[in-house]
């Protein structure tokens, strides 16, 4: 990342499921936006100090309470608006605050920065990611090596594998991925990267994908995410 372009994205991790908070920072208006506020909010608000940024946004990527324990947190410092999705709110059933509700393709303008909300359902009915130029923000849709869980209320695997195809399809292979967990070997990638070795993205049958979603693949705290070669691993 250069001094000249316009939007800088800086990342936390925090909390004992080694959530990923992001601060989006838009240079020239100051403005930032946090995605997922959740956990240790004084780390987040003391980023935002360090960058000269006021957060003036908080974007949800979903509802689960990892990334979105830290929100009152937030607005009881800085007068924020809050972005969901549409199907996100109506999932969710919390009460908020006038949130500004979305549906895919919409944009949001922070200054200058340009964010534009994804609709990837799966893993919840109303999850989002977030793309600013190269870079993709994706909750718990895609992690670095793996996906969200299908299991939880609200997931459905069927969804998670056209939201997964949709993704490949429409995306530029050396988009960025940030994903909400640092649950892999290493914490950022590219969709090309991904496409070799993420085993989500080697299926190409619905019923395959469903199996090895929600019965074959699973998460050790001491076995992070690596790459897995396409028919190596596999049911
Ligand atoms: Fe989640």
């Amino acid at each position: 990342m250069t001094a000249t372009q316009p939007t800088s994205i800086h990342a936390l991790e925090l909390g004992p499921m080694e959530n990923f908070i992001y601060l989006i920072e838009d240079r020239a208006s100051g403005r930032a936006a946090v995605v997922d506020p959740a956990w240790d909010v004084p780390e987040v608000l003391k980023l935002a100090d360090e960058h000269g940024v006021r957060i003036t946004d908080i974007l949800l990527t979903h509802s689960h309470q990892d990334h979105i324990n830290g929100i009152e947190a937030v607005l009881q410092e800085y007068d924020a608006q809050l972005h969901l999705l549409k199907d996100e709110a109506r999932f969710w059933g919390s009460y908020l605050d006038l949130p500004t509700l979305h549906h895919g393709g919409d944009r949001i303008e922070l200054g200058d920065t340009q964010i534009e909300v994804l609709h990837t359902p799966g893993h919840t009915p109303g999850s989002a990611c977030y793309r600013v130029g190269d870079r993709l923000i994706t909750g718990d849709t895609l992690f670095v090596f793996g996906c969200g869980r299908c299991d939880l209320r609200g997931g459905d695997p069927e969804q998670m594998y056209v939201t997964l195809k949709g993704m490949v399809e429409r995306l530029p292979k050396d988009i960025v991925i940030l994903p909400g967990h640092n649950y892999a070997v290493k914490p950022t990638s590219t969709l090309e990267e991904q496409l070799e070795g993420n085993p989500f993205l080697h299926f190409d049958q619905l019923d395959r994908f469903v199996e090895y979603r929600m019965h074959y693949h699973d998460r050790h705290r001491d076995a992070p995410y690596g790459p897995v070669c396409p028919g190596h691993e596999m049911p």
